[in-house]
């Protein structure tokens, strides 16, 4: 199995695990797959809540949270780490200020193309840029952008899915439609990063994510062209995940016709587990909105139907009547929860013996 590199970087286990806010992927699930050898992110959303005891000021709760995060994963790992960072968010410029002032390896940015990404890199530091992308287009943009505004280019680029958790980049129609399947993603990524790697002797890797949850969907995904995968879903319910029990249990429970497409409030359609919360916003009930941190860019309250930073911060401490768990495609398919160690090694067990079966076919 080849390493993934990124820049000078050397990751042992090709494995990434996207970060997850609100608060799923914090330093506990980062620390513990950076130990097995992979990237663990950081989620820097909502962190000002998280850490609303360090200041009643969400903005600077949110930068000494990042910074008292990057404390912890630094004492409890010397492994890759990395944040993510979503331009939705309104604090996205702070975050990436202080993720780059506090060395984190790598900084994963998308929820938006982060096309100023590089502006805020400073010239001591160390830290990697790598924008999430959705289509071999949006990552043609990037690169362009990059090289001639801030003559960088980015040090990886991740292409999720329509199968991914969270928030995602496709309209509602495609999601479904097999022309914007993740297989069909990669190689239109690829492509599009090859021109550049050529044309300036460099190396961006192609990070896969969305709907990835065995070693052998990691192995398609390299057939493909993919260096790596991203894995979020996969991760929640394992011990180190940072999110509540009731919420791991949310993922435990859940049956596949309970994994439905909701339009968020941040404007993009999200995939989650259907609940009694998210039944009352289909019904039309509005959640009284207290907007005292207008978190993301493009939310209204005006017109939001609930706070969604709020919804995702009472499903974080496991209160499901309040809020939902976002959720990847492959979230049914949990039934225990396992260590990060088990969770990895299963994966690359797997991947292994997809490979040994590849080879002695041929
Ligand atoms: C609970 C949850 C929260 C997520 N939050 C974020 C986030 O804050 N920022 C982001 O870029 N992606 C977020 N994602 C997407 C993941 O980082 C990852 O790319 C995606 O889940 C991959 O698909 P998979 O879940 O099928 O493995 C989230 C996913 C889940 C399941």
């Amino acid at each position: 199995m080849k390493e993934l590199r990124i820049g000078g970087m050397l990751i042992p286990v090709p494995i990434v695990q996207g970060g997850m806010g609100v608060g799923v992927s914090l330093s506990g699930l980062a620390a513990a797959v950076a130990n097995e050898g992979g990237i663990g992110v950081i989620s820097s959303a909502g962190l000002g809540l998280l850490y609303a005891k360090l200041s009643s000021d969400f903005l600077e709760a949110s930068i000494l949270g990042l910074k008292e995060e990057m404390r912890k994963v630094k004492e409890k790992t010397k492994g890759i780490i990395g944040v993510n960072i979503m331009v939705a968010m309104s604090n996205f410029e702070d975050m990436v200020k202080t993720a780059i002032a506090e060395k984190v390896d790598i900084i994963f940015s998308g929820a938006g193309l982060p096309l100023n990404l590089p502006k805020f890199q400073t010239p001591d530091s160390v830290t990697k840029l790598a924008p999430i992308v959705s289509s071999g287009k949006a990552a043609r943009l990037i690169c362009e952008k990059w090289k001639s505004a801030y003559n960088y280019l980015p040090d990886a680029i991740v292409v999720e899915g329509p199968k991914a958790g969270g928030h995602l980049g496709f309209k509602k129609d495609q999601i479904d439609d097999p022309n914007y399947a993740l297989e069909k993603l990669i190689p239109q990524v690829v492509s599009e990063v090859r021109v550049f790697e050529e044309k300036y002797d460099c190396k961006i890797p192609v990070i896969a994510a969305g709907g990835v949850y065995t070693g052998s969907d990691m192995y398609e995904m390299m057939q493909c062209g993919a260096s790596a995968v991203q894995l979020g879903t996969r991760f929640v319910t394992t011990n180190e995940c940072d999110a509540s029990l009731g919420f791991k249990q949310t993922y435990l429970d859940a049956s596949e016709n309970e994994i439905e497409i909701i339009q968020s409030p941040v404007g993009m359609p999200g995939r989650a587990i259907t609940n009694s919360f998210l039944d009352k916003v289909r019904a039309g009930l509005k959640q009284p909105i207290k907007c005292r941190v207008n978190c993301i860019k493009t939310c209204d309250i005006h017109t939001a139907p609930y706070c969604i930073i709020q919804a995702l911060m009472s499903a974080y401490r496991g209160k499901m009547n309040n809020g939902y768990a976002f959720a990847g495609s492959n979230a049914f398919r949990a039934t225990k929860i396992n260590s990060v160690k088990e969770v990895m090694s299963e994966i690359m067990a797997d991947f292994k013996v997809k490979i040994k079966e590849k080879t002695s076919k041929k």
